[in-house]
């Protein structure tokens, strides 16, 4: 069964460029994204995991590991990494899984056979720190990933998980939140002294309570 948000992601051992992979050990106390693409030597790929070594410091920001993974081999993921870094004006920075048993494409359901037999689609997991799913994305192969997106999402899912809020839709980092439902109006006050307006009683905003 394909997996589902609030599940424990599952654990596993692999080969990576940075070395054997013990997931949930490589993960630690940190925020984790593992993302799947079709196979080495592609061009969108090629932009993908250079735009994810650029985007590094953001995510080490947030308190964000990330790993990726195809089905191809070790060996051809390292030279693979020789072109992403020439073309792209980058170091590859991070670990990308050499999947070529599909041990962990199977575990994720990353291969869907009636888009590919034989490669993986792009598929993102974002897992918190308590190891659970927190979002997932299916992408084509023929549709690269908007990583920017990938840390609003991370954005949104760490304030949501601190505080009392959900963020709209299109919601940026600084913009205004909503207050979850289950607050009451009497209890907004000390919950959010930055203060609050009611649009209608089921949608009352209030700013970004951690800036
Ligand atoms: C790509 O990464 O460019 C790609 C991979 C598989 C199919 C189409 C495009």
């Amino acid at each position: 069964m394909a997996l589902r948000l609030g599940d424990i992601a599952p654990d596993f051992t692999a080969q990576s460029t940075e070395g054997e992979i013990r997931f949930h050990e490589w993960l630690g106390d940190s925020w984790g994204i593992l993302f799947s693409h079709p196979a080495d030597f592609t061009p969108v790929c090629t932009t993908e995991l250079g735009t994810t070594a650029k985007l590094k410091p953001e995510f080490e920001k947030r308190n964000v590991k990330v790993v990726a993974l195809s089905v191809d081999p070790l060996p051809s993921h390292h030279e693979w990494v020789k072109d992403i870094n020439e073309t792209q004006g980058t170091t590859v920075n991070f670990p990308i899984i050499a999947d070529a048993d599909r041990k962990v494409s199977e575990l994720y359901d990353m291969i869907h056979p009636n888009a590919s037999e034989n490669f993986t689609v792009r598929s993102v997991f974002v897992i918190g720190p308590d190891k659970k799913i927190k979002l997932t994305i299916t992408y084509p192969a023929s549709t690269g990933r908007n990583f920017n997106e990938l840390l609003r999402v991370i954005d949104s899912l760490q304030l949501t998980a601190n505080y009392s809020v959900a963020t709209p839709a299109n919601w940026q980092h600084g913009e205004e939140v909503v207050i979850a439902p289950a607050i009451k109006d009497e209890d907004i006050p000390a919950k959010f002294p930055k203060g609050h307006k009611a649009v209608k009683p089921y949608l009352r905003l209030t700013p970004q309570p951690n800036l």
